[in-house]
């Protein structure tokens, strides 16, 4: 299959510029730089509010589940011109500020040999947990030969893109570790806390494994032309501050400064983290995504001066109708108005059912709420 160019574009979009060879990889040939969404990560002066939305790319598209059709989730990762259609989709449809490279946070253990799988309607299940120090043994560093259908991906990407910035992502090392230890989703992630509390040492060992991973697929991704990164670290809220800053914040903090040098935004995010939001901002990235839990003034006084933030729509809010939907997210960017960079986005992923015709709504609201 062949991946269609963009049909719709932002009616914002920046032209396509020749910029400086000092400007970051990934930011140099397509004019990406001047973006609302770079600008925004950057704390810049925006024409309008950027807006993505986490899983813009998925089953809420009927054009995403008729090109996934028979192919099953993991396999679907590693075919580069799919991944290409799967991502431009909401860009074509939403005229959203970003694309987000379509895979999943499991993909580059999955690219190590952890014999592992996306159940649909489940989630990651992993066939041989990690609880042991011998099982540390399956965690190898990744390799770009690995993976390469990601770099592959990106450069198409990237090429059709234009001046449509696209973000990589990676896992958290905690949000990998839960999967791994617990062998699938977990509500409570008793044996993950069991290991951090019991055996801090062997905890120690396998986030630093993961973090060296996780760094290895960002680069790969940024290497290839990804403009700004995301760390998902989206079970982090399970965890007192303590615990966090004690156990979890160093391995996402190496993440970060494994790639500080590439000069590309450095997204955080995760999930009922209102008492985390300090400490991920000092675990080291630009822009701290916020769930809906915490306005995002109160947000940006808990993460503190130079950083942007992302966020925060709850996704609930998608199934009201129009009125509420509008009223709700100018509540969002009322709350944003005084912070020093805002990147719209829900709170979190936008859910399977949603009505896709919200979205490119939410879109063109925001987008014309905010112009100036
Ligand atoms: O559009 C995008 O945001 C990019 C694509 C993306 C996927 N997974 C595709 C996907 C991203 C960024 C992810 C990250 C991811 N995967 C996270 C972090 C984000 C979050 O939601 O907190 C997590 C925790 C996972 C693990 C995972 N993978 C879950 C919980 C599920 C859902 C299982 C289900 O069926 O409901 C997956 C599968 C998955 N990843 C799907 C998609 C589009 C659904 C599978 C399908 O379409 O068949």
């Amino acid at each position: 299959m062949r991946a269609s160019p963009i049909r719709r574009r932002p009616r914002t979009r920046a032209k396509i510029r020749c910029v400086s060879a000092n400007r970051p990889t990934g930011q140099q040939q397509t004019g990406t730089y001047d973006s609302a969404f770079l600008k925004a990560c950057r704390r810049e002066p925006v024409p309008h509010t950027p807006v993505w939305f986490m899983r813009q790319a998925g089953r809420s598209l009927p054009e995403y589940r008729k090109v996934r059709e028979g192919i099953a989730m993991l396999d679907s990762c590693m075919m580069p011109e799919l991944i290409t259609e799967i991502t431009l989709q909401p860009v074509r449809r939403h005229g959203v500020d970003a694309a987000i490279y379509f895979s999943d946070i499991v993909v580059p253990l999955k690219a190590i040999g952890i014999d592992l799988d996306i159940k649909p309607g489940v989630g990651p299940v992993v066939e041989k947990p990690i609880r042991t120090r011998a099982d540390l043994e399956q965690l190898r560093p990744l390799e770009p030969g690995d993976v390469p259908y990601v770099a592959e991906a990106v450069r198409m990407l990237v090429g059709e893109l234009g001046a449509t910035p696209l973000i990589g992502f990676a896992g958290a090392p905690f949000t990998l570790a839960s999967y791994l230890i617990e062998g699938g989703p977990s509500r409570n992630h008793e044996h993950t806390k069991a290991m951090m509390y019991g055996d801090p040492q062997l905890w120690a060992d396998l986030l630093d494994r993961l973090a060296v991973i996780t760094s290895a697929f960002l680069k790969v991704q940024i290497e290839a032309g990804a403009s700004a990164v995301q760390l998902f670290d989206s079970w982090a809220g399970a965890l007192a501050p303590a615990d966090y800053r004690r156990s979890v914040l160093p391995a996402s903090a190496k993440v970060f400064e494994s790639v500080a040098g590439y000069g590309v935004p450095r997204i955080h995010f995760g999930v009922g983290t209102g008492e985390l939001l300090g400490l991920m901002g000092e675990a080291g990235a630009d822009v701290v995504g916020v769930d809906w839990r915490v306005p995002l003034d109160e947000a940006a006084r808990r993460v503190g001066p130079g950083k942007a933030l992302q966020g925060n729509l709850d996704p609930a809010v998608l199934f009201a109708p129009r009125e509420a939907v509008e009223a709700k997210a100018g509540e969002v960017l009322d709350a944003a108005a005084g912070l020093e960079g805002h990147v719209f986005n829900l709170g979190h992923g936008v859910p399977p059912n949603t009505d896709p015709a919200a979205l490119t709504r939410l879109v063109e609201y925001v987008h014309e709420r905010s112009a100036r």
